[in-house]
């Protein structure tokens, strides 16, 4: 295992797959690094790509605001991707792409040690608790594994696209609220 120091040179430096090809920037991942809860999504998209910080688009804006509604401040999470650079055109991350990719983020969660994992959005929920996840069906459920609490949610660009989705969203986001105020 990679110290922080070590695990945040080797992601700026990787050349791992094509992405480095056309990434401008690295987005590492930020927050608190003794985050009780971490926040997964799917990959850098074109403000994050060019500032190289997750969630600072229109996805991260509303982000903000659903986790302000809970009472649950930036300071205090953790926030990365299944995937460190941008796939052009905001295109889904290739299996290959994820398989490398992950034992970054893996690292990190290790050096964290969070007791909960929030799942953005398909591709981070098949790529983090079932390749079989079906975010319409299987949202909103706690899966406990090696000693983390497991959950997702919609992507934030799901609302965004679908604004009738906000309440489930909303039921969700209050119960990783409660499950999270257990472990502050
Ligand atoms: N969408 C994501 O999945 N991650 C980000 O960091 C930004 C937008």
């Amino acid at each position: 295992m990679l110290t922080w120091n070590e695990l945040e040179e080797a992601c700026k430096t990787c050349q791992k797959c094509k992405l480095s090809e056309t990434r401008n920037n690295v987005v590492f991942g930020e927050g608190n690094k003794s985050a009780k809860i971490i926040f997964i999504s799917e990959a850098p998209g074109e403000q994050e790509d060019l500032t190289g910080r997750p969630y600072v688009g229109k996805s991260g804006k509303l982000f903000d605001k659903i986790i302000a509604s809970v009472n649950i401040s930036r300071e205090e999470i953790y926030l990365a991707n299944i995937l460190k650079c941008r796939p052009p055109n905001n295109r889904d991350p290739l299996n290959d792409e994820r398989k490398t990719c992950l034992p970054y983020l893996r690292n990190q969660v290790k050096l964290i040690h969070p007791k909960i994992i929030v799942c953005l959005g398909r591709v981070a929920a098949q790529t983090i608790i079932d390749p079989n996840f079906k975010i319409t069906k299987d949202h909103g459920r706690w899966i406990e594994r090696n000693g983390y609490y497991l959950f997702a949610t919609f992507h934030p660009s799901a609302l965004l696209r679908d604004p009738s989705k906000k309440r489930i969203v909303w039921e969700d986001f209050k119960e990783i609220k409660r499950k999270y105020d257990t472990y502050k």
